[in-house]
């Protein structure tokens, strides 16, 4: 099976400009020849045009660039559907992680119990209503699970995208009050950082594998690069201290390879601007190679 890159240059989502240079960061990282050199067949199929439209706050809902995010979703949307129909394993750079909500929309149509693994420090389980700053990357998961505004929660002409049980989220150490609400409400299963300290990732990501093989016919990965410490991807616009290693993310990674369950993937919130020497890029290429079955011996 081959794998198609996307690049979703989309950085309406939240406030820190930068976000926009994602793609060309991790393509500048060498991702096409670290995958390449997997012996796996890689098309890489560019960018979808964002452009550079101007900054607009919905007045009725205090949302940024509301129909902005809803119009480019619906792009990435058709892409990553047309990539599955084709039998390829779409690959998404972003970009914030408002892309996520395009992503699911085109890849959720095409299983009856789409399994997601939501790697990431924050929940992004917010709606206009619940988020402290009108952000669209703080509400994707949310929209996803059919919670939020219309426009957002029917990217792709249908809702919901995932079941809140077929949901794991992983490294959580930042949620807003209405998230955690939501995360008891709807049962969902949170790995946060504690869980991970006092398990181990091994264990983290063993249990993951057990619970979504149970109940999902295949997995999606959304990696935000602010998931990992600060420390090891400081090229994120909202890094928040005390995140998952380095190594830790490896050992994820590997150990979601040996299983072969993820079926789409998407690396996002890596800001060139706001990096050292490309790291954040260059952690996202080696954890991809990892991924997608990278082995020393
Ligand atoms: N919870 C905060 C908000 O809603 C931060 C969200 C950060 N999300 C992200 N994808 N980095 O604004
Ligand atoms: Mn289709
Ligand atoms: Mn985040
Ligand atoms: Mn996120």
């Amino acid at each position: 099976k081959s794998i198609t890159i996307i690049g979703m240059p989309m950085d309406l989502g939240q406030m820190r400009r930068g976000v926009d240079m994602g793609p060309s960061a991790i393509r500048y990282a060498g991702i096409v020849e670290r995958l390449q050199g997997l012996n796996l067949e890689i098309h890489d199929r560019g960018d979808i045009q964002i452009g550079r439209p101007e900054v607009v706050i919905d007045p009725d809902t205090k949302m940024r660039n509301l129909e902005l995010v809803a119009e480019k979703s619906e792009i990435l949307a058709k892409v990553v559907d047309k990539v599955i129909e084709d039998e390829s394993f779409p690959l998404v750079f972003g970009g914030d992680h408002s892309i996520a909500i395009g992503t699911l929309a085109g890849v959720a149509r095409h299983y009856e119990n789409l399994g997601v693994i939501w790697y990431d420090a924050h929940g992004d389980l917010n709606t206009a209503e619940t988020s402290p700053s009108g952000n669209i990357h703080g509400m994707p998961l949310a929209a996803s699970l059919g919670i939020g505004h219309p426009v957002l929660t029917q990217i792709g002409g249908y809702s919901p995208k995932i079941k809140p049980e077929n949901l794991v989220i992983i490294g959580a150490r930042s949620l807003d009050v209405g998230e955690r609400k939501l995360i008891k409400e709807k049962g969902i299963k949170v790995y946060t950082m504690h869980e991970i300290d006092r398990l181990g990732m091994a264990k983290v990501i063993e249990e993951t594998i057990e619970y979504l093989k149970a109940r999902t016919d295949s997995v999606h990965l959304s990696l935000d690069l602010d998931g990992l410490d600060p420390t090891d991807a400081p090229g994120v616009g909202t890094p928040v201290l005390g995140g998952i290693s380095y190594r830790e993310s490896h050992l994820a990674m590997e150990m979601l390879a040996e299983t072969k369950m993820i079926t789409s993937a998407e690396f996002v919130e890596v800001n060139p601007i706001l990096d050292e020497r490309n790291k954040t890029a260059l952690a996202a290429v080696a954890l991809m190679g990892s991924l997608f079955g990278e082995k020393l011996l």
